[in-house]
Formats: structure tokens, sequence, C-alpha cells
């Protein structure tokens, strides 16, 4: 999978998936990652992609021009499955959406920031706007960082237990059941018996259970799905 980021802010990106797993995964080809600095694109001598809103409003405004000039020079070498524009208005980033996108070939993200961006390049240029949660942050960096995790961590081969990404939180729409490792008997704490009596079938109801009780207590609205 190939995942392109368009972005004024190239150093917000590029260490958060440096390391561990992900950073595990582009060094054994199962991902290639380009952060694209938007400067690069600009034609103004002074390399500015923005500029002041029509209408008077406060804050500036990322401007097409550049921002086109980047999403072209990518289309023109390689089809993408999606040009996503992370925005706090987008549809809310789940579980379900990470899947479908892990299956995706070429993805472009287009970073949000300041004020935002022209709104031309939404109406055009743009195929999905995803918001990572109801908050706001400094720009669509983090959120693109979030996003590529989320995403990377389920193509096959990235986590070595092929298993654990199938038995994440929300995968199937259930907080996963409680872990435990050694020791047995912490103190008086103790891990629950059905785990070390080696019965395989107990075992995976007693976690079907927990799951299905965890999620009942703590996320009903993942049950209405
Ligand atoms: N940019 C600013 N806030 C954001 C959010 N919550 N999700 C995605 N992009 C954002």
């Amino acid at each position: 999978m190939r995942i392109d980021i368009i972005t004024v802010l190239p150093e917000m990106v590029c260490p958060t998936l440096e390391g561990s797993i992900i950073g595990r995964a582009r060094q054994r080809g199962l991902l290639e990652l380009h952060v694209h600095n938007l400067r690069d694109y600009s034609t103004d001598k002074w390399r500015r992609v923005d500029d002041y809103p029509f209408g008077g409003e406060a804050g500036m405004v990322l401007k097409i021009e550049p921002i086109e000039r980047a999403i072209n020079a990518l289309k023109a070498q390689r089809d993408y499955d999606e040009v996503i524009y992370t925005s706090p208005d987008g549809e809310t980033f789940n579980q379900g959406m990470a899947n479908e996108m892990s299956l995706h070939e070429n993805l472009i993200i287009l970073c949000g920031h300041y004020k935002g961006i022209d709104y031309r390049v939404r109406e055009h240029l743009i195929t999905r706007e995803i918001s990572i949660g109801d908050y706001v942050l400094t720009g669509g960096e983090l959120a693109a960082a979030v996003m590529t995790d989320a995403i990377v961590r389920l193509i096959p081969g990235v986590i070595g237990d092929a298993e654990s990404a199938l038995s994440d939180t929300f995968q199937d729409n259930l907080l996963a059941p409680p872990v435990y490792t050694r020791p047995a008997d912490y103190n008086g704490w103790r891990v629950p018996e059905v785990l070390l009596s080696g019965h395989e079938a107990n075992i995976h109801k007693w976690r079907m259970e927990q799951a299905l009780e965890r999620t009942k207590r703590l996320r009903p609205d993942l049950l209405e799905h």
C-alpha cells in the first residue's frame, strides 16, 4: 500500500510514523509512505501557500493552486483510490473505515490547516472528508498520522500475529475482553480461573461473554449497529 500525505508541517507527521510497527512495515516494504511539503508546490517566491479569506474573516486560508499542483503531480504517476481531507467537520473515522481503507492500493491524505482550505478544493478535488473526533486540533497532521496508523496495522503481515488484529476492540462492534499475564495471583488479585483451565471452548465462551458485558456497560451504542 502507498500513502501520500500532503502537509505544510511535514515535521509533525514524519516522526510519529517512523517508530515501532509502522516504521517496521515501511522497512519491510509493506507500506510506502511519502510526506510532501505543500510549500514545494508553491510558485510564489516566498513559498506562500495561504492567503486572506474573501469576505474579511480572521485567519488564513490554504490556496487552491499549490494543492491542485501537488495532487495532480501524484495522480499523473498512479491512480488513487481516495483523496482524503482531514477536517473536524468530516465523517467520523472508525474501525470500519480503517478496515475498508486497508484494502486500498493508493491513498492521498491532504492535511487541513489554519482556518481551512479554499472550499473549491473540497468540492472538486477531495473524494472523502474525515474527522478523527469531535474536537478541534491545530491542524490535520495528527489526524493523518492517527488514520495512517489505524489503517496500516491492518495490512496483512504488518502485525505479527494475524489473529491479534481480528480480536481488536471494535472489530465486530465489540470491545475486546480483558487479558492477563503472569503471575496468576498478584498479592491476592487473581486471574479468572477459566483462563488457567486449558479448556479452549470454555475460554472462548468466557471471552465472548466478557466482550458483550463490557460493550453493554461501556459502549451500548455499538450494539445498536
Ligand atoms: N483538523 C482539526 N481537527 C481535526 C479533527 N478532529 N479531525 C481531523 N482533522 C482535524
